[in-house]
């Protein structure tokens, strides 16, 4: 087995920002109530020409030009959506074709909010054993599409948005350096989107029905998800024989800055450590930790020889964690200007 790790880093946003003022003429709720309890200010929304593939597109565009590697020369694409463009083909055949990538290999991976993680874990593996040379990691989602706007429960917490990160061999003892993949099914009722597949087929009555959106049950998720993230990181970083205590950054999913703070102070990872951007762009699922990643090594949280953790967790539900030893050293001339979150979206 040789050793893979991110060469290449990108992200893609929507345009349209939308803040809790404006959710507030929407329904009952306050731009206070939002911030206390998820740390969220505002969040992007795609529009009609922005989803999954375009925005994925983006994002791996950029993480190529960053990387320095040619399209044609990427032979696997996985792609961690749960709103897909189409339910199929796959995104990742439309982000294949889009970016000419004529020699990949690809497909989607369905692991909610943890889609980006587990896929970096399964991309990286297959780079390693040397069945593929070179692989685009993406998350992209854009849950604002199956929002129930008359949930205040739930129409506060998401954003949309895509991240990418290109995988390749590294030197030893460099790059993904072990990882914990997990799942619990009897928690499929607690983060749903119950119409559109086979069971509830789309119809009129599963539209009145109003199944087309997403259900949750938040309390019990927040529970599982304050557990998991830390139980999911100490699993990983025991698997090489570290501990919290040794992580340079920490890039968890960006869903609640409350779940962050007390799976961190758990994990006795200081606040320094711990890179968040939940208050600019909500909770944009599959896409959430590259994007995260991204910011942090542009804005220097991350640096060459770091020991980076990154962890998901979503519904199924699911749970992922990689820890990394961090290969890329200086960020090309001319990237990084925009991190304030400029649109970078192929229409
Ligand atoms: O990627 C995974 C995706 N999911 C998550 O990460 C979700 C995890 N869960 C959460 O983040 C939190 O559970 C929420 C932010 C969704 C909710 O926070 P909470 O502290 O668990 O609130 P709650 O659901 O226990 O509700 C407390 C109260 C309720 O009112 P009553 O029954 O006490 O009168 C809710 O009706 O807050 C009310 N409430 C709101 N009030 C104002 C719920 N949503 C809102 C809102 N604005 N948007």
């Amino acid at each position: 087995m040789k050793s893979a790790g991110i060469i290449g880093l990108g992200k893609a946003l929507p345009e349209r920002v939308l803040t809790n003022a404006e959710i507030e003429t929407m329904v009952e709720t306050s731009d206070e109530w939002i911030f206390e309890r998820t740390g969220i200010r505002k969040r992007r929304v795609a529009g009609e020409n922005e989803t999954s593939a375009s925005l994925g597109t983006a994002a791996a565009a950029e993480a190529l030009r960053m990387a320095g590697v040619d399209p044609a020369d990427v032979d696997l694409i996985i792609c961690g959506t749960t709103s897909p463009d189409t339910l199929f083909p796959s995104t990742a055949c439309h982000i294949q074709q889009r970016l000419g990538c004529v020699n990949a290999a690809a497909f989607d991976l369905a692991a909610a909010c943890a889609g980006f993680v587990y896929a970096l874990a399964v991309g990286s593996e297959l780079v390693a054993s040397g069945a593929h040379k070179m692989a685009l990691i993406i998350g992209a989602d854009v849950l604002t599409k199956f929002t129930d706007w008359t949930d205040r429960g739930t129409c506060v917490l998401f954003g949309d948005g895509a991240g990418a990160a290109v995988v390749a061999p590294v030197e030893d003892g460099r790059g993904v350096l072990s990882y914990d993949l997990g799942a619990d099914g009897t928690g499929t009722g607690l983060l749903v989107i119950p119409g559109g597949g086979g069971l509830h087929p789309a119809s009129h009555q599963t539209v009145d029905d109003r199944l087309h959106y997403i259900k949750m049950e938040g309390r019990e998720v927040f529970k599982f998800a304050v557990k998991i993230m830390g139980e999911s990181s100490e699993r990983s970083l025991a698997k090489c024989g570290l501990s919290p205590h040794d992580v340079d950054c920490f890039v968890p999913h960006q869903a609640n800055t409350r779940i962050i703070d007390s799976a961190t102070r758990r994990l006795g990872i200081a606040p320094e450590r711990v890179f968040t951007n939940v208050a600019d762009y909500g909770n944009t699922s599959a896409a959430s930790v590259p994007i995260a990643l991204y910011e942090a090594f542009l804005m220097g949280r991350i640096r060459e020889g770091d020991l980076v953790v990154v962890v998901g967790f979503g519904a199924g539900l699911t749970w992922a964690s990689c820890v990394l030893r961090w290969t890329m050293s200086a960020v090309p001339e001319g990237d990084g200007k925009e991190l304030a979150g400029a649109a970078r979206v192929d229409k």
